[in-house]
């Protein structure tokens, strides 16, 4: 998809990555809508990049979300893409993990990325593209990251489906599975200490690759 001018929905825009990314589409248009859990966070990143709105989304409530890219949808007059780039980790041995901190991850990083994606479908045009952060996790689980490797999974998985849906719209959908970076989420893990991993990833260089990726309609983006 041609990014000038293009009108996308960024979901999980306030996040380190989401930023960056942002900072990137900015370049290319005007026509962006970012959210974050705090709607104040969501406003300065807004003004900052000179984005067209700005809207509080938290992914737990799935209607409170489908709400607001429709909302979206409108400010803009129909998407050209929606990306999600909203997640939360949680680490420990899979046989000890916390019932209620499988679920949050499951909500967060499947189960509300597919409702506002089903939102965004009736608004997002033929040719467009639906671009979601998973991580390569998803194929290759570590110790230690259970439920939040089998998120991600559920969740590749899924786009998996919704891609070969999607043919006849000629809508690409794009699964994320970047590698490692320094952006300070297991820190903000919801529970446990991450196992040994490798060194970061430059960020720039993975948002480059996004950026590309979204460009291209790449059904996959990947870091060697
Ligand atoms: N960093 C890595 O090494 C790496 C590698 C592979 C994949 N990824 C994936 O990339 C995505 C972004 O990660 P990041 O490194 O940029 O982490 P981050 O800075 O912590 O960003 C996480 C984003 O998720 C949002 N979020 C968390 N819980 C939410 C909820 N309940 N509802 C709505 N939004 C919620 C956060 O919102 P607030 O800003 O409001 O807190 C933030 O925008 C995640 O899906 C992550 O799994 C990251």
């Amino acid at each position: 998809m041609d990014l000038n001018g293009a009108r996308i929905l960024v979901v999980g825009a306030t996040g380190v990555l989401g930023q960056r990314l942002c900072e990137r589409l900015s370049e290319h248009t005007g026509n962006l809508v970012v959210t974050g859990r705090s709607a104040a966070d969501a406003e300065q990143l807004r003004a900052r990049l000179g984005a067209r709105a700005a809207h509080a989304l938290d992914l737990v409530d799935h209607d409170a979300a489908a709400a607001v890219v429709r909302t979206a949808a409108e400010e803009l007059g129909g998407l050209d893409a929606v990306v999600i780039a909203t997640g939360v980790a949680a680490f420990g041995p899979a046989a000890e993990e916390d019932e209620a901190v499988v679920e949050e991850l499951f909500e967060v990083n499947a189960l509300g990325p597919m409702a506002v994606v089903r939102a965004a479908l009736p608004h997002l045009v033929d040719g467009g593209a639906v671009a979601v952060l998973t991580g390569v996790v998803a194929e290759l689980p570590l110790a230690g990251m259970g439920a939040y490797a089998a998120s991600k999974a559920a969740m590749a998985s899924w786009l998996g489906s919704l891609r070969r849906e999607l043919r006849s719209r000629r809508i690409a959908v794009v699964d994320a599975r970047l590698p490692h970076m320094d952006t300070g989420l297991v820190d903000r893990a919801l529970a446990g200490l991450p196992p040994a991993l490798p060194p970061g990833h430059n960020i720039d260089d993975v948002i480059a690759a996004l950026e590309r990726g979204l460009e291209r309609g790449a059904r996959e983006v990947r870091i060697d």
